[in-house]
Order: C-alpha cells, then structure tokens, then sequence
C-alpha cells in the first residue's frame, strides 16, 4: 500500500478552515491530522474537541487526533464524540498506557502513541501487540515549523524491524519538520504516515505540495 500523507492544519489559516477542509477534500491528502495541545504537556495550546466536531460534517477523510495533553485518558470518549479515528496518546503523557490504549479501542477507533524525540522506541515493546500507529516526533512537540531532528532516522529503522520481526500490523508516522527533502529518506527507512504542517500549508499551492509528497517512490 502507498504511503499517508496527513496534513496538519496546525499550520494553517484558522480564520478558513472550512475553505482547508475542502481544499484537503479534493487534494490526495488521506488523514486529516489535528493537534490538541494543553499547555500543560507542551508550553502551547491550540484546539480541541469543538474545532474538530465543527470540521467532522465537511470530509470523510480520516481524522488523526493528535493529543499533546496530560492525562489523556480523561477525554478518550470527547474525543471519539467529536470524530476522532485514530486517537494517538504521548507516551510520556500517560501513566497507564495499557489501559489508556484499550479504552481507545473500546471506544471504536485506532490506538496510537506518540514519543517525544527523547523517548527510545524500545520503550514500546510490551505494548506493540495493543496499538495501531506509532507517531515518532521529528521535533520536540508544541510549535509547527521547526526543524527535522536526523536521530529519527534511526528510530524508524529501529521500530520497522521491532514491528516486522513479530509481524504487526502497526503504522509508523512521522510527525515534525517532514518537508520533500527527508520524506523519501523517512519512507525508505520503513515510514507508512507522513504529518505535514509547514510544508504544505506555507507552500504556494498546498495542493500540489500534497500531491509531491504523496507521488513519493518508496
Ligand atoms: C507539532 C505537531 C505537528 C506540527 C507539525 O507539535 O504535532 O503535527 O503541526 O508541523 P510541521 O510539519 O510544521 O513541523
Ligand atoms: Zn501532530
């Protein structure tokens, strides 16, 4: 299967997100992807559930919720009501993974956790066999348009091969500073998801930004 392109709309204008939403509709993007920070768990805050259920009637593309938020555990069903599909959690965010991923797949959607730059991904081992996507942090989490950190090179290969040796069915997402120079670097080391915010949202045309990522060879 070809790779995901996920727009993040963290980047782009919210004063037209109806206007985005439609663009993403008609462009190759596949996921919507959607930042929830708290300003505890990342020093920003930018939306939460009322943004994303007021975008939920204008596409049927999937929805990639993205929390950067302690405890997210307390909100897993606001966020399934608000139209979340995937639902991704910070490691580092969340005490009791285990069951914090299970009341996400109770609830009917995709089980993700996200690792700050700093968090090896051997750490994911006991519960590889519980999740759907592993986001790796390309930069420190709260600010679009920073600069792509080279160690995530390594960590793709490393958690490519943990997931393949037990033969899961588990997505690698790349979410941070991707832009078309590191993708097909990211996607040759074993990457399935590409997050895009800057890259497409400050380009010229967003849509033939997309379309470039997504026309990627693996
Ligand atoms: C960062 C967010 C990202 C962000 C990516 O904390 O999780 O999704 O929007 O933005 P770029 O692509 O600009 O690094
Ligand atoms: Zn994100």
């Amino acid at each position: 299967m070809s790779h995901i392109i996920a727009p993040s709309l963290l980047a782009s204008d919210f004063t037209k997100l109806g206007e985005t939403a439609a663009m993403l509709n008609a462009s190759q993007a596949d996921w919507f992807h959607l930042d929830v920070m708290d300003g505890v768990f990342v020093p920003n805050i930018s939306f939460g559930m009322p943004v994303i259920s007021a975008l939920r009637p204008l596409t049927e593309k999937v929805f990639d919720v993205h929390l950067m938020i302690e405890q997210p555990e307390r909100y897993i069903r606001d966020f399934k009501m608000a139209g979340a599909d995937v639902l991704t959690v910070h490691y580092e965010a969340s005490k009791h993974l285990h069951r914090t991923i299970h009341a996400i797949r109770d609830e009917g959607m995709k089980a993700g956790v996200a690792l700050n730059p700093h968090t090896p991904v051997t750490l994911l081992y006991d519960v590889l066999d519980d999740i759907d996507l592993v986001c790796l942090m390309g930069v420190n989490p709260g600010f679009g348009g920073q600069s792509f950190i080279e160690n995530t090179y390594l960590k793709v290969e490393q958690l490519r091969m943990m997931i393949d040796e037990s033969d899961l069915d588990v997505k690698i997402e790349i979410d941070g500073g991707v832009n078309s120079e590191n993708a097909s670097k990211l996607l040759e080391y074993g990457a399935d998801v590409l997050v895009a915010g800057s890259f497409v949202f400050r380009s010229e045309n967003p849509t033939e930004t997309i379309k470039q990522l997504k026309e990627i060879e693996r």
